[in-house]
């Protein structure tokens, strides 16, 4: 439990986990909201007790969009001058595992929070779209550029020129959610998973997040240039030694993240 306004935190285990709280309205992200979610994880990230972040929401949607009643009367120069985009750049930069869980309603700004998390796992019952076309304008935290990079230009367009719901069976199908689960057993089933990929050796873990996400920007070279200095890097840490160790004399490693 914590003192923020818009989320609830908890640890558990060697997981660290962001509740989006304001149910009565559905989760509508404010700016406040997202920089207390960048506050934790970016406290999170620094934390050596925590190895993954676990991000879900209260009530009955994960997120349904940006707040309208924030930025009904908000101007391009005002925009341009508070430059909220800054924290959505940061939350991407989050160097340790990110697994989203959502349900309900992932919609706009909450859908690209959810395109944030490095995986996704959904309820059944989960309904995924950016509507911002049917308010005139069109998403502005990554949507554009994330959806199109995961799912391709025409399935994107179609997504984002459509603005409507779309199952999530289908954004299954098309590689946005990892596994989908019943609704009543989504939270458990996805938090089982952050706490397994906790057990593993954390700089392996990062460094591969790191080198997967040079492959979506950079050319093949170039990504197998940075795989290779990552694989190197990996070389110079304790858990190599002792996940090596381990093996040869048949037991279970001791991972420090050293
Ligand atoms: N912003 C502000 N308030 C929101 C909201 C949002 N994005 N989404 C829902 N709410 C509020 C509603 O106004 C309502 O508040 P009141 O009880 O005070 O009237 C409350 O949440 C519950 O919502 P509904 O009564 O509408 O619930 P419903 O089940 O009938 O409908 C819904 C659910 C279809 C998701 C509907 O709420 C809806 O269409 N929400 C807006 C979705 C949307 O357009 N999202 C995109 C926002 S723009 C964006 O995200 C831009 C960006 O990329 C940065």
């Amino acid at each position: 439990m914590s003192d923020y306004r818009f989320i609830q935190t908890e640890v558990d285990g060697r997981v660290g986990i962001v509740w989006l709280n304001r149910p009565d309205v559905l989760n509508a992200l404010n700016r406040t909201m997202v920089h207390e979610i960048l506050e934790v994880f970016e406290e999170y990230d620094r934390n050596d007790d925590i190895r993954v972040i676990f991000l879900g929401g209260k009530g009955r949607a994960f997120a349904a969009g940006a707040d309208i009643d924030e930025m009904s009367e908000d101007d391009s120069i005002s925009m341009e001058l508070l430059n909220q985009f800054a924290d959505w750049d940061r939350l991407s930069l989050v160097k340790k595992p990110v697994i989203g869980a959502v349900h309900g309603f992932c919609l706009g700004g909450g859908f690209e929070l959810a395109l944030v998390c490095d995986l996704l796992f959904a309820a059944e019952d989960t309904k995924f779209a950016f509507p911002e076309i049917n308010l005139a304008v069109m998403p502005g935290a990554g949507g554009t550029q994330r959806l199109t990079k995961l799912i391709g230009k025409t399935k994107a367009l179609e997504w984002i020129w459509g603005g409507d719901m779309h199952p999530a069976e289908e954004a299954h199908e098309l590689g946005i959610v990892n596994k989908l689960y019943p609704k009543e057993n989504l939270i458990e089933e996805a938090l089982a998973y952050a706490k397994e990929l906790a057990e593993k050796p954390p700089l392996a873990v990062r460094l591969i997040k790191e080198a997967v996400n040079k492959a979506v920007d950079y050319p093949l070279q170039e990504g197998m240039f940075f795989e290779r200095k990552n694989f190197y890097l990996l070389f110079s840490s304790e858990d190599q030694k002792e996940g090596m160790k381990a093996f040869i004399e048949k037991r279970k490693p001791d991972f420090k993240g050293r």
